[in-house]
């Protein structure tokens, strides 16, 4: 049976009473699927959230992390302070990071071994950008991509990433990949995962689609077989829509 994660990625949303609301609505949907369901929020909604959500059995985690565990670094947070909280997911290498933050390959993969390290599950984003994918090197730039952020890793580490693919062009732009695409790149990252590694490392990796996924195309994307799940943006902050995503999963699961 094929594994799944729905997972919310708020970014910069919600104030930490905000947040506190949304997760105990969320957790009174009583998803039957709850435990492959999460939330990733901003840094001060990490203890609202984790209020809110207690006893539900949907996870929850951070956008980003500092790979060092200590020191003068203004503005960070890192792998021990999350640890403490209790995050079970840290999103690292998001599309909106590398543009804006200046996150490298080298900076991602520090990242993640240390929440490999910690036992933090990291969500792992990659993702062409539409000038890339016009060329016809989104193959390339993501198999580029993915080789370097896991450069080091042992197999028995590796198969503890998530990955989610989110195309750049795709995201909060309305603009959604289609299944077919979606599941093309998929299935290319688990073989590039497969064959660094080998076959039963690639199959355990969950790989999640990202980018406009919403009630209405969801389950064409999540009965791809390629696609464990999804890395939601905008739709995840809403109830209703986050909700049916969740159970449009649940219904395949
Ligand atoms: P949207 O779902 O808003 O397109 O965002 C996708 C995303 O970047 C999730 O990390």
């Amino acid at each position: 049976m094929k594994k799944f994660l729905i997972a919310g990625n708020w970014k910069m949303n919600k104030l930490a009473s905000e947040a506190l609301d949304f997760c105990k609505e969320l957790a009174a949907q009583n998803l039957t699927n709850a435990k492959d369901v999460a939330v990733l929020v901003p840094f001060t909604d990490l203890k609202e959230t984790k209020e809110g959500l207690a006893g539900s059995g949907i996870g929850f985690g951070a956008q980003n992390v500092h790979f060092e565990e200590s020191g003068a670094f203004t503005g960070e947070v890192s792998v021990p302070m999350l640890k403490e909280i209790g995050v079970d997911y840290c999103v690292v290498g998001h599309s909106e990071r590398r543009e804006y933050f200046a996150e490298t390959d080298e900076t991602v993969n520090k990242k993640l071994i240390a929440l490999l390290n910690a036992g933090i599950t990291p969500i792992l984003c990659v993702g062409e950008s539409l000038e890339v994918r016009e060329q016809g090197g989104e193959q390339t730039f993501v198999a580029g991509q993915i080789l370097a952020d896991f450069a080091g890793i042992p197999a028995s580490e590796a198969a503890k990433i998530v990955v989610a693919y989110e195309p750049i062009w795709a995201i909060g732009t309305g603009k959604t990949a289609t299944p077919e695409q979606a599941e093309e790149m998929c299935a290319f990252i688990r073989g590039v995962l497969s064959g660094n590694y080998d076959n039963a490392t690639g199959d355990s990796i969950l790989i999640l689609y990202g980018g406009s996924m919403k009630p209405s195309n969801a389950k064409e994307l999540l009965e791809k077989p390629d696609i464990n799940g999804g890395l939601i943006g905008g739709a995840s902050l809403k109830i209703d829509d986050f909700t049916a995503i969740a159970n449009a999963a649940a219904e395949l699961g």
